[in-house]
């Protein structure tokens, strides 16, 4: 169930025009992660010794990230996947803690890069290395979702339910 204005909206079938706003955000903000790597390694090869740019990057990739799990989540999708299979609902809770998980682990990486002093410090490569790890993991996620919405809407259009 999600609130659209006053309205209360109830998406237990997918809405494609919803599917294209999940899938828009994803390159979205896959451009984002991208220049964001660009960023870690201009820093890495010392092409820049300023982490304020990095900083910014960061904090919006943040809000992106937050805006886009908080539209899938009050917009329906999870909803629309409960009314599948069982394989599909336990992929559909999987992916849902994985929304929690990362805005935990992106908290903590903006707390860490709130913190760098030196691009050849401790900590620039810790948020270096927590950051590779949560695109890897961010990427696969969305992989799966753009997977699965596929599927959806493949389903609705030749089937029409
Ligand atoms: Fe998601
Ligand atoms: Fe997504």
């Amino acid at each position: 169930m999600a609130k659209s204005g006053d309205r209360v909206v109830t998406m237990k079938k997918l809405d494609i025009s919803f599917a294209m706003r999940v899938a828009c955000d994803h390159l979205s903000y896959r451009s984002l992660i991208e220049e964001i790597e660009g960023d870690l390694e201009r820093v890495r090869r010392a092409e820049t010794t300023s982490t304020e740019g990095l900083l910014r990057l960061l904090e919006s990739f943040y809000s992106q990230v937050r805006a886009h799990f908080a539209l899938e989540e009050k917009g329906g999708l999870f909803e629309v996947y409960r009314e599948h299979d069982s394989g599909l609902r336990q992929q559909a809770t999987v992916m849902l803690a994985q929304h929690r998980d990362f805005l935990e682990r992106m908290r903590r990486i903006l707390e860490v890069a709130s913190h760098i002093d030196r691009p050849d410090g401790p900590e620039f490569e810790q948020c270096a290395r927590e950051l590779g790890e949560l695109f890897r993991a961010l990427r696969e996620h969305e992989l799966v979702e753009d997977t699965l919405l596929d599927r959806l809407v493949e389903q609705d259009i030749r089937h029409g339910s």
